[in-house]
């Protein structure tokens, strides 16, 4: 049998909205993750998608006067298109409209009502129409309805609830064992606390008559299924849940997601309804935090949304993707600058990365014809600089492997700069003045171990800047993005080899372009 798949998900976006930020990022951060594995051998799957159904799609399509499937067409479109803007891997994209999805909640559905795990009763209460949800007096806040719940309407209705409660003890016996199941781990003890209420039944319908925008329920069609029974089920429907191939992926191995739908949705409810369906639970959440600005959520509703297509197109997918994952520790928030983008983008890229490859590049072709030498001497700067590149490439797999993707980058900008020092105190541009045949093979090897030390920080930063490592892989005569293993150590494999010309991998903007 094929070896199974390293499978990850995020979250399916709702179709009521344009991509910001936090989008962006998390579609980086799962993207680097893919690559991260697929480099390291893994065969990866990686499924994005758009979260279609409900109450706020339905609404905003009446109010623009279009059908929904229309709203959401045009969500897809503006999704994707950031997808590929930013270069995300992904193998799959799911909507939440497509048949191969309706057709999996219904049998779930089905199943769940044939095994009397979901029944009938009337429901008296709080609803929040913003979140879609049935409210209880402990959710009010000093006495008055938070005000991420929109308005709160009293109703009294017919619905279908699923037994959530039956599985409460299963879920805390089962975080309990699992303590690695969140990353990060402290928010593991956050879903624990939760669970230390009693959790109340789901309920899974929507009356037609108040939504008609989602998937009718297979028992009852004057019901539709509630937003979040639909979408979290995105996962097992998009890899062929009932049939064979879905062992190729399932059980996953990371759902990431934003800290904002971790509880009750992908730590409580989607676990459960996995539980009672008899499939597997997932691998792993990984969980991610805010991106802010000025200490509040960027989010369509608190209006400051910085659009993220706007700082791809003017500094290209890499530059954005490199700023998100260095600035932001995983799990934890993050402020957005603008003048934290462009330090980054000056500092880091520009001048440390985008210099050294200029530099080394343009001293080849000048001094070395743009052939790499066949004899470099190893002296002890060379050592040092070889060994230096062992201890950056084992730390910085460490941090990567843990999810510590700002750190292992800093650890790898750490031997970008010894690089550049490296340079420094060799000084080939002197060197080459002279006619001492020893200065001269000195010049050889300082550009020699300039190159092969870019090499292979493009090759681990590959995850984070794949258009990049690629270029840097043309230019080098190498395939920076595809390959791993062996060729993360040092070595004279460019010995002989004729390299490309230079160019500029971080265009500095103009004055009056600055952002
Ligand atoms: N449709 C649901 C998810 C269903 S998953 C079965 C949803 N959609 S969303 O469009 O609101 O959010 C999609 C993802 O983006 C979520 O993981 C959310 O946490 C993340 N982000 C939305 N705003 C964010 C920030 N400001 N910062 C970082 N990520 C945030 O929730």
């Amino acid at each position: 049998m094929k070896p199974k798949n390293f499978y990850i998900t995020t979250a399916i976006d709702y179709a009521n909205g344009k991509p910001h930020l936090g989008h962006a990022y998390e579609k980086v951060l799962t993207d680097v993750v893919a690559r991260f594995r697929r480099l390291k051998g893994d065969t990866v799957h990686f499924l994005t998608g758009l979260d279609e159904h409900g109450q706020k799609v339905q609404q905003t399509a009446r109010k623009l006067g279009i059908e929904p499937q229309e709203l959401c067409d045009e969500a897809a479109r503006d999704f994707q298109s950031l997808c590929r803007d930013l270069k995300i891997s992904n193998n799959d994209y799911i909507r939440t409209t497509e048949e191969r999805h309706k057709v999996v909640v219904r049998s779930l559905l089905q199943k769940l009502w044939d095994e009397g795990q979901i029944y009938e009763a009337e429901y008296e209460g709080f609803y929040s129409t913003r979140a879609e949800q049935f409210l209880q007096e402990k959710d009010k806040v000093n006495g008055a309805w938070p005000e991420e719940f929109g308005e709160v309407v009293e109703i009294s209705e017919k619905n279908y609830f699923f037994r959530l409660s039956n599985y409460q003890d299963w879920l805390v016996e089962f975080l309990r064992e699992r303590e690695d199941f969140i990353f990060p781990r402290y928010r593991q003890k956050d879903v624990l606390e939760f669970l230390k209420e009693p959790i109340n039944d789901l309920c899974i319908s929507r009356p037609k008559e108040r939504l008609e925008w989602g998937i009718p329920l297979p028992f009852d069609e004057e019901y539709v299924t509630y937003v979040w029974f639909d979408a979290l089920t995105n996962y097992i429907s998009a890899v062929g849940y009932g049939e064979e191939r879905f062992a190729e992926n399932w059980p996953v191995d990371f759902h990431v997601i934003g800290k904002d739908i971790m509880i009750p949705p992908h730590a409580v409810y989607w676990p459960i309804m996995l539980k009672a369906c008899g499939i597997e639970p997932p691998k792993h959440l990984l969980v991610h935090g805010w991106w802010l600005k000025s200490g509040s959520k960027m989010a369509k509703s608190t209006g400051n949304i910085v659009n993220p297509l706007d700082l791809i197109e003017q500094f290209g997918p890499d530059a954005f993707r490199y700023f998100v994952t260095r600035e932001m520790n995983v799990g934890q928030d993050s402020d957005f600058s603008l003048d934290l983008f462009m330090s980054r983008y000056n500092s880091d890229l520009a001048n440390d990365f985008g210099n050294l490859v200029s530099r080394a590049l343009n001293m080849s072709q000048r001094y070395l014809k743009g052939v790499m030498p066949t004899d470099p001497v190893i002296k002890e700067e060379e050592q040092t600089l070889r060994d230096d590149w062992e201890t950056t490439c084992r730390e910085a797999l460490e941090l990567f492997e843990g999810m510590q993707f700002h750190s292992g980058l800093e650890r790898v900008f750490q031997f970008v700069r010894g690089l550049n020092r490296y340079a420094e105190q060799r000084t080939p541009w002197k060197r080459a003045k002279s006619e001492d045949p020893e200065d001269q093979a000195l010049v050889s090897t300082c550009l020699f171990h300039m190159v092969e030390g870019i090499r292979l920080s493009a090759l681990l930063l590959s995850p984070v800047i794949p258009g990049t490592a690629e270029k840097v892989g043309n230019l080098l005569g190498e395939n920076l993005v595809a390959q791993w293993g062996d060729d993360l150590s040092w070595s004279d494999r460019l010995a002989g080899r004729e390299i490309g010309k230079p160019v500029i991998l971080f265009p500095r903007p103009k004055p009056n372009e600055a952002p």
